[in-house]
């Protein structure tokens, strides 16, 4: 077993840290957040993410995963290096580095005072991985900067690791990934890595870090491009009468398409799509190979925020002093992140036009209030209905399809309801008397 350290405590760093403390290594992780550091200590979770709390408190219990807001002490008792810290997005929509540098700098000066010694047992020996969503050439940076401020009597390798789990699956993710893309530069680091994987059964893509980064780039672009391209047929779907859900439904049965995120909705939303999207091209401009059919990407992803407030106003006309009630607000089901959650942006849209909304979330409220002013938020569903023109579903929450929409039909002051994931059954809501509109299958 290692003895492994993760530099960030956010969802990909934490993630990894307790799931790599659970195949049994020693693991450390780290924030520069000491009110994060000091809440994980007492196993208070900074954010809700299916089965992460039972394997951090069980982790901890034996001993195999500690806290600590000091980059030195992990990188002295770690072998491994994770950097799981974050990138968020400057205003040229480069990613901001500077996180990771500084965690670069904070590995290598650990170090000062070291000796150099001949290569031996004793010679520390350092493997640093990116794990962070970067931009190819990353890697580059990391060696250099370590070249430069380690001191000569540490030996290190870089490499990068490009994580893909998704929120509300993180955890399932990392024990059954599709694939592990491992990015070194020599046997040594590529044998450390099949050690640490050796559990987790999938195929490793093992290849130059830059292919490796380049990897990460081109999966999220490539599906965010699945969502739009979707969402843009949904529009077609629309004209024409068609149904957007069946033409998913055939287009996904060939295995070289896929069904996978070919749901038409509101567009993507969350930490990663838009943040990655914007980055790749950017990255793609800077080089000079304009990436285009990215750019179209992300005009469609924007627009399409706009379809469910369009829809709100050919059923409502106006939508001043109207009342709205917002079922949904994470940037999917399951979490209670907000980030560039398009649900988020809608009702704030509604806001804008002078609606009075209303809404409900079983887990994103709280972060929701420092984003939404002027907005009730409800205990529960009905209560949020009760004397709306409108609602508007826009994350798709399980617990929505239970609901008694006979109840809420009741409490409305008109049954309109606009759907804006495809979630709910358009007949049995008509059949109860409201006016449903979903996206690309208003047939
Ligand atoms: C994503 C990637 O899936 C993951 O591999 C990467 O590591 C991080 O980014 P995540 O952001 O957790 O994960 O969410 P994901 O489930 O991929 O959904 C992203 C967004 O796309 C959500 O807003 C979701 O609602 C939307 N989406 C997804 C659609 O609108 N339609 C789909 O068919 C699929």
């Amino acid at each position: 077993m290692r003895r492994i350290g993760v530099v960030g405590a956010g969802h990909v760093g934490l993630v990894t840290a307790a799931c790599f403390a659970r195949l049994g290594h020693t693991v450390v992780c780290a924030d520069n957040d000491t009110d994060k550091i000091c809440r994980l200590k007492k196993l208070e979770m900074p954010f809700f993410e299916s089965g992460l709390e039972d394997l951090v408190k069980g982790a901890v219990r034996k001993s195999r995963l500690l806290f600590t807001s000091s980059v030195a002490e992990l990188a002295k008792k770690s072998e491994i290096i994770f950097i799981a810290v974050g990138t968020p997005t400057t205003l040229e929509g480069r990613p901001d580095l500077s996180f990771v540098e500084q965690v670069t700098i904070e590995i290598a000066k650990a170090f000062t005072g070291i000796k150099k010694e001949p290569v031996s047992e004793k010679r520390p020996y350092r493997l640093i991985v990116e794990k962070s969503t970067v931009p190819v050439l990353t890697g580059e940076w990391v060696k250099r900067t370590f070249e430069l401020l380690a001191p000569t009597g540490v030996d290190f390798d870089i490499a990068a690791n490009p994580e893909f789990l998704r929120e509300g699956s993180a955890v399932h993710d990392f024990f059954h990934p599709d694939r592990i893309v491992i990015g070194t530069e020599n046997v040594r680091a590529k044998k450390l890595f099949e050690e640490i994987y050796k559990p987790i059964q999938a195929p490793i893509v093992f290849c130059d870090i830059r292919s490796a980064e380049l990897i990460k780039h081109a999966s999220n672009s490539f599906l965010a491009l699945k969502i739009s391209y979707i969402n843009a047929i949904s529009r077609i779907c629309e004209k024409v009468g068609a149904d957007v859900e069946k033409v998913a439904e055939g287009m996904g049965y060939d295995t070289r398409i896929g069904k996978a995120f070919l749901r038409a909705g509101i567009g993507y939303g969350g930490s990663c799509f838009p943040k990655d999207v914007r980055a790749f091209i950017t990255l793609a401009q800077e080089i000079g190979v304009p990436f285009r059919l990215l750019e179209e990407v992300e005009a469609i992803n924007r627009e399409q925020r706009l379809v469910v407030v369009r829809k709100a106003r050919e059923l409502l006309w106006n939508l001043k002093d109207k009342k709205i009630c917002v079922f949904g607000l994470s940037f999917k089901p399951d979490t209670d992140d907000i980030r560039e959650s398009p649900a988020i942006e809608i009702a704030n849209l509604f806001l804008k036009e002078g609606a009075k909304i209303k809404c409900y979330d079983p887990k994103a409220m709280d972060a929701a209030k420092k984003l939404l002013t002027g907005v009730r938020f409800c205990r529960n569903p009905y209560e949020a209905a009760r004397g709306c023109h409108l609602l508007a579903l826009l994350t798709e929450w399980k617990e929505f399809k239970a609901l008694d929409f006979a109840r809420i039909r009741k409490l409305m002051q008109s049954p309109h309801i606009v759907d804006g994931r495809n979630f709910l059954d358009p007949e049995a809501l008509r059949k109860l008397g409201f006016v449903y509109r979903g996206i690309g299958r208003d047939i």
